[in-house]
């Protein structure tokens, strides 16, 4: 698939969301360094060299399903199973999008959808994955990367390759386009770092609830709360200790 590099750029996801139009689906934008990476909320996302910083588009006649997040679960599952199966690094899939060692995030994921119309016109998938870049002090109790777990450095475009493929050949092809989501989201949910029956925390706009999962799904929890049964579409979730 095509890869278009850059030494630095302010940000991959940007850069897809200008160009799109002019580019096929699948393409790949990958960047040694970024000024300005974005996470959700919009919030800074530091970018700087030695991590695996790439965006990837999909485009409206191959978009089936249309909902951005089946996009993001396409590369967290990716990126677990590689990190695995190839470097021997345990992860797990924090509910909805992260990536995580020891509680410790290890990679974000970021889908956004370009609207020309009513359903999306193209979808970027950004990924933000700490590899061989150090972790400042201040952010050591909540992030890590590659190295700071296996003291070990990695080829990051043999790396992105593998990822990408992975994504395509394992899960796009066979599910994505065979309109089999569901069977997908269920491989999903069997990677994810919470279960039915688990008592979690849950922080949405400054809430803290707490309450016990009856049931998981791709686009929401079902959640038991002292008020009732819930659907539960965005937040933060842990576990509750
Ligand atoms: C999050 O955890 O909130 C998602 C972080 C996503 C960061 C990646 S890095 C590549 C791409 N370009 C960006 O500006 N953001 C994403």
């Amino acid at each position: 698939d095509k890869i278009i590099h850059f030494d630095t750029i302010n940000s991959t996801n940007i850069f897809l969301k200008e160009h799109w139009k002019d580019l096929p689906s699948e393409t790949v934008v990958w960047a040694d360094k970024q000024t300005g990476g974005y996470g959700r909320m919009k919030r800074q996302w530091i970018a700087d060299r030695g991590g695996l910083w790439f965006s990837v588009l999909f485009k409206p006649t191959n978009i089936r399903p249309y909902n951005p997040w089946h996009y993001v679960r396409l590369y967290s599952l990716a990126i677990h199973d590689i990190l695995k199966d190839k470097y021997k690094l345990e992860t797990v899939i924090k509910w909805p999008n992260d990536l995580l060692v020891n509680e410790k995030k290890i990679c974000g994921i970021l889908g956004e959808a370009v609207f020309t119309g009513v359903t999306p016109s193209a979808i970027i998938v950004g990924v933000g994955l700490n590899v061989n870049n150090k972790i400042p002090e201040e952010l050591k109790d909540i992030a890590t990367s590659y190295i700071e777990e296996k003291n070990k450095k990695l080829h990051l475009e043999k790396l992105l390759k593998q990822i990408n493929s992975h994504a395509y050949y394992k899960y796009y092809l066979k599910y994505f386009k065979r309109d089999k989501i569901s069977a997908f989201t269920k491989q999903w949910i069997k990677k994810l770092n919470i279960r039915n029956g688990d008592f979690i925390k849950i922080i949405f706009q400054n809430e803290e609830k707490r309450g016990k999962i009856i049931s998981i799904h791709g686009d929401y929890l079902e959640v038991e709360f002292e008020s009732g049964i819930e659907k539960v579409y965005a937040g933060e979730v842990s576990l509750r200790k």
